[in-house]
C-alpha cells in the first residue's frame, strides 16, 4: 500500500484531549498550549487534566500528590515476579508485565475503577521499573515508598539512591508534561482498541506499552542516543548521517507522521539538554546532537521529534538510555488513561475493515485423497 498505508490522515474518531499539528504546528492538552503547560504546570497538574478532564484546584492537586505517594508501595507477589524476570530483559518488557501481573492481583472492578487503576499504575510504574533494576543489577531489594511530592523526583530517587537535584527533578517534570499526550498516536490508539472490546484497563495499558516499544514510536529516544553515541565529533556525525542518508536509512528521532513544520516539544527539551550540556560541561554529546540536527534540516528539511533531544537531556541527567522509553510509559499512562475513559463513555467496537488482495477463490484439495 506504500504511503498510503499506516491509516495516514484517516480521521479515526473524536477527542476532547488533545490537538496534535494543527496546521502543522502545535500540541495542545485540553485547550493548553504545551509550551504553557511546560513553562508553568508540574506533572502531577497534567496528569490531573488529563485524567479527570479540568485542572486541580489547590486543595485537590494537594490531595492528588499525596494519594499518589501514598499508591507507590508493591504488593509482594508483584516483588517475586519482578525478581524473577532476568537482567537482559529490555525494562519495557519488565513494565509491560508488571502491569499485566498487578492486573491480576488488584483487578479492575468492584471497588477499583478505570480513574483509581489509572492512579496506581502512574504512581507505581516508576516503583516496578526501578525495584527490578537494582535487583536485576545489583541484586538489592530497595525502598520504593518514599516521600517525594513529584512522579520525577521519585523516580530519579530510586535510580539513583539519593536525594535528587533540583536540576534533574524539574527537567523530569518537564518532560514528563511534554510526553504525556498525544491524540491518535499508535499506542493510544491500541489502548482504545482494545478496551473497545469491554476488556480491562490493565490489558489497554499493557497492548499500548507493547505499541510504545518500538523504535519508530516511542523506542526512538533510545535509538536516537545509540545513534549520537557513535559519533566522537560534529565532523564525525556529519560525515556518518550523511553514509545513513545516501543508503536511504532512518535516522532515528527525526520526522513525524502528523507535524510538517516542527514538533513543538523538541524546542523545549533542546533548551533543557543545551542548558544540562553547558552545567555539565559536555563537548560532544550535544555538539554532535547540534550537527546532526542541521545535516538533517540541510538535506531533508526534516525537523527534531520530541525523542532527539530527550535523549541527550536524560542521559546528562544519570539515567541509562534503556530506561528512556520506560519514562515514556510512565508519563504517558496519564493519556492513555484519558483516552481509555473517552472512549468508554461513548463506546462502538473498533473494527475497520480491509481491501483484500489475495487468491480468488479456489478449491481445497485433500492430502492423500482421505477425509
Ligand atoms: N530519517 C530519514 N528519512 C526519513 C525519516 C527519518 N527519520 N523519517 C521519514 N523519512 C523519509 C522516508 O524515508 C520517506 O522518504 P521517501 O518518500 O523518499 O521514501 C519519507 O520521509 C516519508 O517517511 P515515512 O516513513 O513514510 O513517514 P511516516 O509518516 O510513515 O513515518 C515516522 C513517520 C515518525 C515513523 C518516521 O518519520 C520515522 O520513522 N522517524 C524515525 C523514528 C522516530 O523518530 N519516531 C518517533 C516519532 S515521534
Amino acid at each position: 500500500m506504500g504511503k498510503e498505508g499506516g491509516l495516514a490522515g484517516i480521521v479515526a474518531g473524536q477527542t476532547s484531549v488533545a490537538t496534535v499539528g494543527k496546521e502543522g504546528v502545535g500540541l495542545t492538552y485540553r485547550g493548553f498550549n504545551i509550551e504553557d503547560l511546560a513553562e508553568n504546570a508540574s506533572f502531577e497538574e497534567v496528569a490531573y487534566l488529563l485524567i479527570y478532564g479540568e485542572p486541580p484546584t489547590a486543595s485537590q492537586l494537594a490531595d492528588y500528590r499525596k494519594a499518589l505517594r501514598e499508591m507507590r508501595g508493591l504488593p509482594p507477589g508483584l516483588c517475586t515476579i519482578l525478581e524473577n524476570l532476568p537482567k537482559t530483559a529490555h525494562p519495557m518488557d519488565v513494565l509491560r508485565t508488571g502491569c499485566s501481573a498487578l492486573g491480576t492481583m488488584e483487578p479492575e472492578g468492584e471497588g477499583r475503577d478505570g480513574v483509581a487503576v489509572a492512579n496506581r499504575l502512574l504512581a507505581c510504574f516508576g516503583s516496578m521499573l526501578l525495584y527490578w533494576y537494582h535487583f536485576a543489577h545489583h541484586g538489592r531489594r530497595i525502598e520504593v515508598e518514599t516521600d517525594d511530592e513529584s512522579v520525577g523526583a521519585h523516580f530519579l530517587r530510586l535510580l539513583h539512591q539519593r536525594d535528587p537535584d533540583e536540576m534533574a527533578a524539574r527537567m523530569m517534570d518537564v518532560s514528563l508534561i511534554l510526553y504525556a499526550e498525544h491524540e491518535f498516536n499508535a499506542s493510544t490508539f491500541t489502548a482504545r482498541t482494545i478496551v473497545s472490546t469491554l476488556s480491562d484497563f490493565y490489558s489497554g495499558i499493557t497492548g499500548a506499552i507493547g505499541a510504545l516499544r518500538g523504535p519508530l514510536h516511542g523506542g526512538a529516544n533510545e535509538a536516537a542516543m545509540e545513534l549520537i553515541q557513535r559519533f566522537k565529533t560534529p565532523d564525525e556525525a556529519e560525515a556518518g548521517i550523511m553514509e545513513m542518508l545516501a543508503r536511504k536509512e532512518k535516522i532515528m528521532g527525526f520526522g513525524h507522521r502528523v507535524y510538517r513544520i516542527c514538533d513543538p516539544r523538541s524546542e523545549v527539551i533542546q533548551q533543557w539538554a543545551r542548558k544540562y550540556a553547558e552545567a555539565t560541561g559536555d563537548k560532544v554529546i550535544y555538539p554532535v546532537s547540534e550537527r546532526i540536527h542541521a545535516v538533517m534540516k540541510r538535506e531533508k528539511k526534516m525537523f527534531p521529534n520530541l525523542d532527539f533531544y530527550s535523549a541527550s537531556a536524560y542521559h546528562f541527567a544519570g539515567i541509562p538510555t534503556e530506561l528512556f522509553t520506560p519514562i515514556f510509559v510512565i508519563s504517558r499512562t496519564t493519556g492513555w488513561a484519558a483516552h481509555i475513559l473517552e472512549q468508554r463513555g461513548d463506546n462502538r467496537l473498533i473494527r475497520p475493515t480491509a481491501d483484500y488482495v489475495g487468491h480468488e477463490p479456489r478449491a481445497w484439495v485433500r492430502v492423500g485423497g482421505q477425509a
